[in-house]
């Protein structure tokens, strides 16, 4: 329970940076359109620190623009994001210290290594640079990318590049983990190994992580709560259980696809 203080203690000791805050991401009726298209259309949620967050719902949901919004890619037209207390409109650079962020589509420098991507990325975010180091040689040991690590970012697979921005995202020593649709294209294996990471943070470190994904298995295994977006609204949100008692259908899959039809 390292740097975590219990709500009570929190309200008394509010501002003392992210330590301070029980709510790591807060979204407050967030809106966003595209000229006709209502993107995403009055979102609110809560993600605590150690915490995974899924948010799952069909192709044109809204999940990237939400996503964009709380990382200060995108503008709302209206409503709020605070990461750990800052805002992410009028106090950007604090609350971004605190994201690592795994984009959809991804487009990287694609002249660079890995080796080089990483450790502009690391530099860039203030990383101690023996630290870095070493967290790099550990996470390409454990993606399996340690022998390709002077090879260029456009020569990758799919897979690869999404591993490599997955290490990007860890090396940051991130206190919210915001990944759309991060295991695309990776191997069961790689899968796993994802999987078992984003869990350790979010268990030992008390990391917050939200997710989007289409990969029900994954997000029914490793989300503590569930959003479920349709045309940019959440119109379920719970835990696993929550939902399945509600909706009265076992796995994942049977309850999303009875709640969009
Ligand atoms: N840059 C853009 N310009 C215009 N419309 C956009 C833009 N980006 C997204 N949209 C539209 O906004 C809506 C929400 O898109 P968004 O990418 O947020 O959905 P998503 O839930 O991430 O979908 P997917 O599961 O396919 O990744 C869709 O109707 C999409 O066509
Ligand atoms: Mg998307």
């Amino acid at each position: 329970m390292k740097n975590l203080l219990r709500p009570r203690e929190m309200t008394k000791q509010a501002k003392l940076g992210y330590e301070g805050y029980a709510i790591a991401l807060e979204v407050v009726d967030i809106h966003k359109s595209y000229g006709k298209i209502k993107a995403v259309n009055g979102i609110s949620f809560k993600v605590n620190p150690g915490e995974v967050y899924g948010l799952i719902g069909p192709n044109g949901a809204g999940k990237t623009t939400t996503l964009k919004i709380i990382v200060g890619l995108l503008k709302p037209d209206k409503g709020t994001v605070k990461i750990y207390g800052y805002d992410i409109l009028r106090e950007r650079e604090k609350a971004l210290k605190l994201v690592g962020y795994i984009p959809e589509n991804p487009s990287v420098f694609q002249y660079l290594t890995i080796q080089e991507f990483l450790e502009f990325i690391g530099s860039v975010r203030g990383v101690n640079q023996s630290e870095l180091q070493d967290k790099v040689n550990y996470y390409l040991e454990l993606f399996n990318l340690h022998d390709k690590r002077n090879n260029l970012l456009g020569s990758l697979s799919r897979g690869m590049l999404q591993k490599v921005l997955a290490i990007a995202a860890f090396i940051v020593k991130p206190k919210l983990l915001v990944m759309d649709e991060p295991m695309a294209g990776m191997d069961p294996e790689s899968q796993y190994v994802f999987k078992k990471e984003v869990l350790r943070m979010v268990k030992e470190e008390k990391v917050a992580a939200i997710i989007s994904s289409h990969l029900l298995y994954l997000v029914e295994q490793i989300c503590d709560r569930i959003g479920i977006i349709h045309k940019g609204k959440i119109i379920l949100e719970g835990t696993i259980n929550q939902i399945r008692e509600h909706i009265k259908e076992k796995t994942l899959e049977e309850i999303y696809l009875k709640i969009i039809k």
